[in-house]
């Protein structure tokens, strides 16, 4: 990947892309304002035990899980930041059971925003990795106050997704359907610098991403993948493969946007109602238009996810995505055992 020679903001960056007619001014607004927002919880997570944000919160989501603190701080800091800016008509969030649309006070513009507020969140009390993951869509035309039928909109229709990494560095990654940029939090000037233009995922790996745990859960076809992974090059993959699962799938997607992999949360029985973990709306479609948008690849296992139509706000779906060859190869043995 190309380094960057002079330093770039967010801003200029967006400036840019607008002058190019990649995007309108109130999606440069809109993405300003949800790295804006990034920031804040950027600190906050930065803070640890001394901000008194680490634990759980006491209360539980419409996914069934245990809010932490820090879930419940990141949804509220998102929700207010974007409140205000007339970019936007509504947001969803996987913390809330339904989509809100912008309160009457302000005035409403043409985008809906999707937004994990903080992904891998298990792991904010270990000190490890999390994130936020957003998605942006096109408000329907000639919609005014949006309900959650209106986010029900297939990936493909994203008009910009991206997530941001509070790591030992926070890193924000964005596309707007124009490759996938990574920008670096600069924290003495609190702005985010252009550091990787254009990442590419290598079509080829060795290195997989799976919760192995799962294994009795599977489908027959998963099991075999994975079987004939672990065989290695006397099997019929013909090479060894290695293992990493940070268990935040923003980390896990920016160690593969970063030197490539096969990510996979696939579908299992352990929820007999839920095909698998992970959130369509909120983490699959945002995370494979960065993936493909890198030259990576993402289907469910049998499909492509960027071509699912929703039919729930908060639908799960099986994940697998990253570098081609080996999403090809995964899908394939789902598809040749229907
Ligand atoms: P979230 O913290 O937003 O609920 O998402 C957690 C997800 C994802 O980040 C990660 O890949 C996966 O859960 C890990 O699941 P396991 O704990 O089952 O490995
Ligand atoms: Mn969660
Ligand atoms: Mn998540
Ligand atoms: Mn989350």
């Amino acid at each position: 990947m190309p380094p960057v020679d002079q330093p770039i903001s967010l801003t200029r960056y967006l400036i840019e892309e607008q002058r190019a007619g990649h995007v309108s001014a109130d999606l440069r607004l809109l993405i300003e304002v949800v790295a804006r927002a990034c920031k804040t919880i950027s600190v906050a997570v930065g803070k640890g035990a001394l901000g008194g944000v680490l634990g759980d919160a006491g209360t539980g989501n419409v996914q069934g899980e245990a809010q932490k603190k820090l879930d419940v701080i990141a949804n509220d800091v998102l929700l207010e930041a974007n409140a205000w800016g007339g970019h936007l008509a509504g947001l969803a969030s996987e913390e809330m059971e339904h989509s809100q649309p912008i309160p009457d006070v302000y005035p409403r513009g043409n985008y809906l925003l999707l937004f994990d507020p903080l992904d891998g969140s298990s792991n904010i009390d270990v000190n490890v990795s999390v994130g936020t993951i957003f998605s942006v869509l096109r408000c329907p035309e000639g919609v005014t106050t949006p309900e959650d039928a209106h986010f029900l909109q297939a990936g493909c229709d994203q008009v910009a997704a991206g997530y941001c990494v509070y790591g030992p560095s926070t890193t924000l990654i964005l596309t707007v359907g124009h490759g996938v940029h990574q920008f670096t939090l600069d924290r003495e000037q609190g702005s985010f610098v252009l550091t990787t233009r254009s990442m590419t995922v290598p079509e080829e790996t060795k290195e997989f991403a799976i919760n192995m745990s799962n294994k009795r859960h599977w489908e027959a076809p998963m099991q075999q993948y994975v079987d004939d992974l672990l065989i290695g090059r006397e099997g019929p993959r013909g090479k060894d493969f290695n293992m990493r699962w940070i268990a935040s799938m923003v980390a896990d997607v920016h160690r593969i946007l970063t030197r490539g992999g096969v990510f996979i949360y696939p579908w299992d029985k352990k929820d007999p109602g839920k095909p698998g973990k992970l959130r369509l709306m909120y983490e699959a479609n945002p995370m494979s238009l960065l993936i493909e948008q890198a030259g990576g690849a993402a289907t469910n296992g049998r499909m492509r996810i960027l071509d699912i139509t929703p039919d729930q706000l908060h639908q799960r779906v099986p994940v697998f995505l990253g570098s081609k060859k080996e999403v090809e190869a995964a899908t394939r043995y789902h598809l040749e055992h229907d």
